[in-house]
């Protein structure tokens, strides 16, 4: 890794997943334990980068330096992504954001009643899709998480969102993605190439990325 590589580069960095408040003790959630997202921050910030990390609950401490910005449901997110996209050069989002949220949060604790209990569920935001409509000189990476179907449904992606480049993982191997302190991914480009990421460390992943993400930078 050459040091400093990334000095002069502003990076916007999203992690971990979004709770959405079914009431005040409850909530939807997803296993994204924010680890990938936290090892490119610290990846970057090493390299030189000026980096803004946008964190959903999680365990991890992010390095010295960071600037991290704390938040919890997807809409939270999405004003804290805006609020620092236009003056970010490269913007990587590693976080697993709800797709819905419920309709309605409870003012109190629901109580249990009948044997069911039906929540109804309403669209989040989809933020990158919104950062690729509204791109300018950012270079936009997604990450795509997928049971099935792993490199259909990353081209889909990098299409619809106008990405510049995504990490696709394939959540359904164990030990790997969410979660798991290794991770197993393909990149894909605009113009259709593919790159195999063999099993290794997040850490590791995370500078081999951005050494992607720079060689794209340069063309
Ligand atoms: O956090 P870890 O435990 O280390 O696990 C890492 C990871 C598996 C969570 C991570 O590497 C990963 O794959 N993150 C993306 C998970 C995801 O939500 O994928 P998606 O296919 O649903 O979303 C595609 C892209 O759109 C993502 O970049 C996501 O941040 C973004 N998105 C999705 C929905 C939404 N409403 N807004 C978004 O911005």
């Amino acid at each position: 890794v050459v040091q400093n590589d990334f000095r002069g580069k502003k990076i916007l960095i999203t992690a971990g997943g979004t709770k959405e408040a079914i009431d005040p003790v409850r909530y939807i959630g997803n296993r994204s334990s924010g680890k990938m997202g936290y090892a490119l921050a610290s990846a970057a910030a090493a390299r030189g980068a000026t980096v803004t990390l946008i964190s959903g609950p999680t365990n991890l401490k992010a390095a010295c330096g960071i600037k991290v910005e704390y938040v919890e449901a997807a809409s939270d997110m999405r004003a804290a992504v805006l609020a620092h996209y236009n003056e970010s050069d490269i913007v990587i989002k590693a976080a697993a954001v709800a797709d819905y949220r419920p309709q309605s949060t409870a003012e109190h604790k629901i109580k249990k009643t009948g044997d069911t209990l039906q929540l109804v569920l309403e669209r989040n935001p989809d933020i990158l899709l919104e950062l690729g409509q509204l791109k300018k000189q950012q270079m936009l990476i997604g990450f795509a998480a997928e049971t099935q179907q792993l490199v259909l449904h990353a081209q889909e992606k990098l299409a619809k969102k106008n990405l510049d480049m995504i990490i696709a993982n394939d959540v359904s191997v164990p030990g790997v993605g969410f979660n798991a302190d290794h991770n197993i991914a393909k990149v894909l480009y605009r113009d259709g190439r593919i790159e195999e990421l063999s099993k290794m460390s997040k850490e590791h992943m995370a500078n081999i990325i951005l050494d992607k993400i720079l060689a794209e930078c340069r063309k």
